[in-house]
């Protein structure tokens, strides 16, 4: 199969080596000149495990190629797939399908011979029919059939949510689009992935139905941490009760500062104006939206409490930046508002991050200082706030952390460490739904006479 792939960025670059990696021949079409330039020396311009290498091998094999536009790239294609950017409009959370159009416009004009549209782009429902119609009144002469094939990838995931989905959705009005995309993700149902074939508008609404699901679930157990911490409860323990139920299940149950990234705050807001446009306002969707935003606005609150109702003066260390491990992308993060609100409140702030220090920068300017290591961000701490679950923030002694801090505060927003160790080194762990939780909060007095003694911990 030939298949054309507009848009290098991360979903497209994900698509185009996977699909190449099938055996088809894949052009993928970034417009972008620095973009363009970076994928044609091949470097990769996101952080996503075992990508780099997937693009060299399909590349090497000249399987996958690179252009910078649409001239020559549509040339006897048989499907192209649109995975350029759909971002959140300003101002009224609608998806902005600028980027969409200008591609369908662009493939109208350069398409040669028939081939299959597929939109692989997160796009509102009823776009499909749009780009049908347009594509009809563009090119009347040519038999375009238009799909919609929504994806479900997660950040520093992809490859294996590619090459082992739980399911493949299709949404088209069947005949060739159908066959012709049974036939390019043949490897996959081979192996048995399911492949559920749908109209059009079941398709884009299965996307954005399945993202504000698992944000709602993030932001149920959220509000169950809080809960716990109120009862003193477990929500580690609640977690396992609720999970065990084979119709719950145990996946996107794990309490944090709440949900962030590039995709959930995005298709939430783009789902419950989908709704309310539709005449049938999901107030699900709106709470899940609304719930997540007030937690993240209170975290600074939970972080003054634990530091005995105040960190002016406090040096203060920031392990994790990015909204999730395995991934340089901050969007959306909650470690922004949580950094920003600690130099407000007067702290002085000190960071790092695996992988997303260089994004950071952008978010900050010299009112934040970014190490290359978390000793380094620890070194002389009175307090430790863990904002990201990084692997290797897992590994962190409290026998090195006691070495490392001056203070002996630690919140840990995604409990990532089993508190007993860090409470025997004398640490106060303020974790998120655990029964330790909002009773460690120690006295700020007690915080700083640490300071004041400048005893570095023996
Ligand atoms: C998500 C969907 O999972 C994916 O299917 C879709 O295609 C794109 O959006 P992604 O945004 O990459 O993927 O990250 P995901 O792993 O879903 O996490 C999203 C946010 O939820 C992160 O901020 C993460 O920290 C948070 N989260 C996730 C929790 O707080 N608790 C959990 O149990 C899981």
């Amino acid at each position: 199969m030939k298949i054309a792939v507009i848009g290098g960025g991360y979903v497209g670059l994900v698509t185009g080596a996977c699909l190449a990696n099938f055996g088809h021949g894949v052009t993928i079409v970034e417009g972008d000149p620095t973009r363009y330039a970076m994928l044609a020396s091949g470097k990769i311009p996101i952080h996503e495990p075992g990508l780099e290498e997937l693009v060299a091998l399909q590349c090497e094999k000249r399987l996958l190629s690179f252009a910078p536009d649409l001239r020559g790239a549509l040339e006897g294609v048989d499907a192209v797939f649109l995975a350029v950017g759909t971002p959140s409009r300003r101002g009224d959370g609608h998806a902005d399908l600028t980027y969409i159009f200008a591609a369908v416009r662009q493939v109208a004009a350069a398409l040669t011979a028939p081939a299959v549209l597929v939109t692989k782009s997160t796009v509102p429902v009823g776009t499909g029919r749009r780009i049908a119609n347009l594509m009809q009144e563009l090119r009347p002469d040519l038999a375009i059939d238009v799909a919609s094939n929504p994806e479900f990838l997660r950040e520093g995931k992809a490859l294996l949510d590619f090459m082992r989905p739980d399911r493949i959705v299709v949404g088209c009005a069947g005949g060739h689009a159908r066959a012709l995309l049974e036939a390019i993700y043949a490897p996959l149902t081979a192996r048995g992935a399911k492949l559920l074939v749908t109209g059009i508008e079941t398709a884009e609404l299965i996307k954005y139905a399945a993202n504000s699901f698992l944000a709602m679930k993030i932001s149920f157990i959220n509000e169950m941490a809080d809960i716990c911490e109120r009862v003193a409860a477990d929500v580690a323990d609640l977690v396992q009760g609720l999970g065990l139920d084979s119709r719950i299940g145990a996946q996107f149950l794990q309490p944090g500062p709440g949900f962030g990234g590039s995709c959930f705050p995005k298709d939430t807001e783009a789902l419950a104006r989908i709704a309310q446009d539709a005449g049938a306002p999901s107030r699900l969707v709106e709470s899940t939206i609304a719930a997540n935003s007030a937690r993240k606005a209170g975290l600074g609150a939970r972080i003054n409490q634990a530091c005995g109702g105040s960190v002016a003066g406090l040096k203060i260390a920031v392990l994790g930046l990015t909204f999730k491990p395995d991934t340089d992308d901050l969007r959306d993060s909650p470690a922004l508002p949580v950094m920003h609100r600690m130099v407000e409140d007067g702290a002085t702030v000190h960071a790092y991050d695996p992988q997303g220090m260089e994004q950071a920068r952008l978010y900050f300017d010299d009112n934040v200082s970014f190490h290359d290591s978390a000793k380094a961000a620890l070194l002389g701490a009175d307090v430790a706030i863990i904002m990201t679950e990084w692997a290797e923030f897992q590994r962190l002694s409290a026998r090195d952390m006691h070495q490392w801090m001056r203070g002996h505060c630690i919140i840990d927003m995604r409990n990532v460490f089993e508190p007993s160790a860090f409470q025997a080194e004398g640490f106060s762990v303020t974790g998120i739904g655990r029964p330790w939780s909002a009773i460690q909060a120690r006295p700020l007095a007690e915080i700083r006479s640490t300071r004041e003694t400048g005893s570095q911990r023996s």
